[in-house]
């Protein structure tokens, strides 16, 4: 969807090898491990050729998942949830003016933007069958990369399981039922990644020293923007074309696909030591919000900064709420915990744990645990990164030795 105007310099394909790979059976008389290097290559392609990633059907779900965020709620639900979910759309861009949103973004709507992504309402009672119906098994668990997960991703394809996951050392592994594949296209933590909204091929990843967009069907990772200090990205636009990008010194910038060059645009002290995450609203999408260590601050176009400090940085409720104690003492060898909102409800995230035996917890904003994921048989282990299906009832929870499991329904 971007025109390509990029320069050639900045395109690199990276499979199983962290130097710039030449195409496959260009060059003769190479040594055993190059020629080794490039039938993967070609056995690669193959690979992601099979995986059958359809445009028109990956956008067709996705416009879905941007329509229902804006459906109203059905006649079933219960009082809560429909207050909610009107005050949702009063933050609408429906004709109220700039200033009056503004005043409506209170501490309740930082806490409520996770929670429009997508979110089609259904009742708790049925939200948590479709919870207990998912359930791990041995066939699903699968080391996909070699060290920490850092990152998760999970293809929005309804035909075909397709997550990817990012590692401590830059690696990216692809896995569906088809098989696993590695990449290398960073060489730190790869801390941020997500499928294109727009190219069902395309897979956006962020380390710290640049954010690439991948097309995992020929196994090239394009260079978007280079930098020293990326923590996290998100997208701006539906199309992907631009991103807004987090440093971890503390500055936000805006990263433009069309404009050629690797460098970001607009950068902005938003008056961080440190930003960790940059999220953008998921409908109003002139809005952003960046956390950092201790505080969360939202940009707005009103030319007003909003802070709030939470005490927990990577739990945090709302605070008219009674705050969960959580424990998100992952220490050192541990990726921390990132809690997630399930693509599917505006109330309910998903959050690794150290509780015993070991489990994927889901809570309700009220701070309520609705259902803890487990199996000891095959799961022994802490799941720090977690990711939800937009459509279907699939968890992913990667370890931190690269291992992804996968609860789905039998
Ligand atoms: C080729 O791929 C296999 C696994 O798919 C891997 O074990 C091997 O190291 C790769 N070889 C090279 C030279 O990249
Ligand atoms: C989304 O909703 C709008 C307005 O209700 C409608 O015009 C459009 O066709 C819908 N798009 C999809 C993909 O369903
Ligand atoms: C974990 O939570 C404790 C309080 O429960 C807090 O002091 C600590 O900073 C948190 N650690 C991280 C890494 O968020
Ligand atoms: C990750 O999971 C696998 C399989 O469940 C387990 O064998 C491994 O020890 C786990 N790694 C860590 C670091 O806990």
């Amino acid at each position: 969807c971007c025109s390509e105007k990029r320069d050639e310099r900045t395109r690199k394909s990276f499979l199983h090898c962290k130097s710039t790979a030449s195409k496959p059976g260009e060059r003769r008389g190479e040594p055993p491990y190059e020629r080794k290097r490039l039938k993967n290559i070609t056995e690669n392609a193959k690979f992601f050729a099979a995986l059958k990633l359809h445009e028109g059907a990956h956008v067709s779900v996705i416009r879905k998942c941007i329509n229902c965020s804006r459906a109203k709620p059905k006649k079933a639900e219960d009082e809560t949830v429909r207050r909610r979910s009107m005050r949702l759309q009063r933050v609408e861009p429906s004709g109220i003016p700039v200033a009056e949103v503004a005043a409506q973004l209170g501490a309740e709507e930082y806490v409520r933007w996770g929670r429009v992504r997508g979110g089609v309402v259904t009742m708790l009672c049925r939200y948590q069958d479709s919870l207990n119906s998912m359930v791990l098994s041995q066939e699903n668990v699968k080391k996909v990369v070699k060290y920490r997960v850092c990152s998760m991703a999970i293809h929005p394809s309804e035909s075909l399981l397709f997550v990817a996951a990012g590692d401590k050392t830059g690696q990216v592994g692809c896995t569906s039922e088809e098989g696993a594949h590695v990449f290398v296209p960073h060489s730190f933590s790869v801390t941020c990644m997500k499928f294109s909204p727009c190219n069902p091929a395309h897979l956006l990843s962020l380390s710290t020293e640049s954010l690439r967009c991948g097309d995992v069907t020929r196994a090239v990772f394009d260079e978007i923007c280079r930098s020293e200090d990326l923590s996290s990205f998100d997208f701006l636009e539906d199309n992907a074309c631009s991103a807004i990008v987090g440093y971890w010194h503390g500055d936000v910038a805006v990263v433009d696909r069309r404009t050629p060059g690797t460098s970001s645009e607009l950068s902005v002290d938003i008056g961080f030591k440190r930003t960790r995450t940059v999220h953008v609203h998921p409908v109003n999408k002139q809005y952003f919000l960046a956390a950092g260590s201790v505080r969360v601050v939202t940009v707005c176009a009103d030319d007003k900064l909003r802070f709030i400090s939470f005490s927990v940085c990577c739990f945090p409720p709302p605070p008219r709420l009674f705050p969960r104690r959580h424990n998100n003492n992952t220490g050192r060898w541990l990726t921390r915990f990132q809690a997630v909102w399930d693509p599917r409800r505006e109330d309910c995230f998903v959050v690794g744990s150290l509780a015993r035996p070991r489990q994927v917890e889901v809570f309700q904003d009220t701070g309520e645990l609705l259902h803890s994921f487990y199996n000891p048989d095959c799961l022994s282990s802490v799941c720090s990164i977690n990711a939800l299906h937009p459509s279907k009832n699939i968890l992913v929870g990667g370890n931190s030795s690269g291992r992804l499991h996968v609860f789905k329904e039998e």
